[in-house]
């Protein structure tokens, strides 16, 4: 990073189902609990923005930018940031970038979904938007689909079984037990996972992240400090048609972030302790600890049979528990991160967020300074 840029304050909403609560009041909440937990006061924001992937399908609200800034007193500028499920990601990567330059010291970026007003058909077409609308929709394709196909190569490619599967689900339920922000708090059993509803085959209700509304909200600041700051802001992009893809196996977007990710943040991915990682479908969890770096090809789901792995994979509950409100999502998980590392003492943290089947990845890494 070109400025010490410092995470000073963070605040979201309970993930879940909010049908009692408008786009607005979801911005304001998270937006005011950020706020709250900040040195600063409303009129030292000097830009807001806004990370939103479908609003205008599911709530009829464009204009997110403007609505967001009238949140505050001094309606600062503001922009809305979209890049399907990775909106969250770019959107603090935008920001990173207009602090670096000096443009701005203080940004609000806050991430906002309300996906439970429209049917899960309307919400399902609405995703779509993420594929490519020629090559991959007119197959009749979904979200589910798309890596039900990823989920069938992978488990043929490497003998992955069903049951070894299940685990990934069984964790994350597990580790949103804990989480007051999540949308499934309870445990489910393992075998459970795969007995769950066909959604599209081999994976299941279980193996999906669910319909959500929510918001999250980070202050990122170049003019005050705080413990936690971000060591690096990556993206990378690959291209959105699975049809345009060489492999379907591993997501070259995730291992081009990551490796300038750590470049950047000069840290050795072993020093990493803590992991917040785009879990969109079981299957997905599985390859991201392989591109990461974290296992080798094939080997991903034994990192989920460790009772501790090292690094924490998304203890916060992971998008299949917490809920996955899309565009909140890459901003909910570098609060994670940074309440692990606080809670931890550990130094190193990371997060990965990815749009589409990974056609656009960010990651971030966080160094919790005051170790
Ligand atoms: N995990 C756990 N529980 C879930 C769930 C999930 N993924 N999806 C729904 N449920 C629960 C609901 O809370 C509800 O419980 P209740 O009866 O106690 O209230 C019940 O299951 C039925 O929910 P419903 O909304 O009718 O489910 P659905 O069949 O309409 O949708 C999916 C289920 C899996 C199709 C939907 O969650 C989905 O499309 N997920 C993927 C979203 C996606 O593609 N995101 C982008 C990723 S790239």
């Amino acid at each position: 990073m070109k400025k010490d840029v410092f995470l000073i304050g963070s605040g979201q909403t309970r993930f879940g189902e909010w049908w009692e609560k408008s786009v607005r009041d979801l911005l304001y909440e998270a937006v005011d609990s950020a706020l709250e937990s900040s040195p600063c006061t409303a009129l030292d924001i000097d830009m807001v923005i806004v990370a939103n992937m479908i609003a205008e399908r599911t709530n009829g609200q464009a204009h997110l930018g403007a609505l967001a800034s009238s949140l505050l007193p001094h309606n600062p500028p503001a922009l809305r940031v979209e890049s399907a499920c990775a909106s969250g990601a770019v959107a603090l990567h935008t920001a990173c970038g207009l602090l670096e330059s000096g443009r701005a010291k203080n940004i609000l970026v806050v991430g906002v979904e309300k996906m439970t007003d429209v049917p899960t058909a309307e919400v399902s077409s609405a995703l779509m938007g993420a594929a490519d609308s020629e090559k991959d929709a007119p197959s009749g394709l979904t979200f589910p689909g798309i890596f039900g196909l990823i989920a069938q190569s992978y488990m043929h490619e490497h003998n992955l079984t069903r049951e070894r599967l299940n685990t990934v689900s069984a964790t994350h339920h597990r580790n949103a037990m804990e989480n007051p922000f999540a949308q499934f708090r309870r445990e489910i059993p393992a075998e459970k996972i795969s007995q769950s509803a066909p959604v599209a085959d081999p994976l299941c209700m279980l193996d999906c992240s669910p319909v959500s509304d929510g918001a999250a909200a980070c202050i990122l600041s170049t003019e005050k400090e705080s413990d936690v700051k971000i060591a690096a802001s990556q993206l990378a992009t690959d291209a959105v048609s699975l049809t345009e893809r060489e492999n379907i196996t591993s997501f070259s977007a995730t291992k081009q972030a990551m490796e300038k990710a750590l470049e950047e943040a000069d840290v050795d991915r072993s020093n990493i302790s803590h992991l917040e990682v785009h879990d969109c479908f079981s299957i997905a969890a599985v390859i991201n600890m392989e591109d990461l770096g974290f296992a080798e090809p094939g080997k991903g789901i034994e990192l989920y049979e460790q009772k501790e792995p090292v690094p924490s994979i998304n203890a916060s509950g992971g998008l299949k528990a917490c809920g996955h409100p899309v565009a909140a999502t890459g901003i909910k998980q570098i609060i994670d991160v940074s309440k692990q590392l606080r809670n931890s003492g550990n130094r190193w943290g990371l997060t990965q967020n990815f749009g589409g089947a990974c056609a656009s990845c960010g990651i971030h890494i966080l160094e919790h300074t005051h170790v």
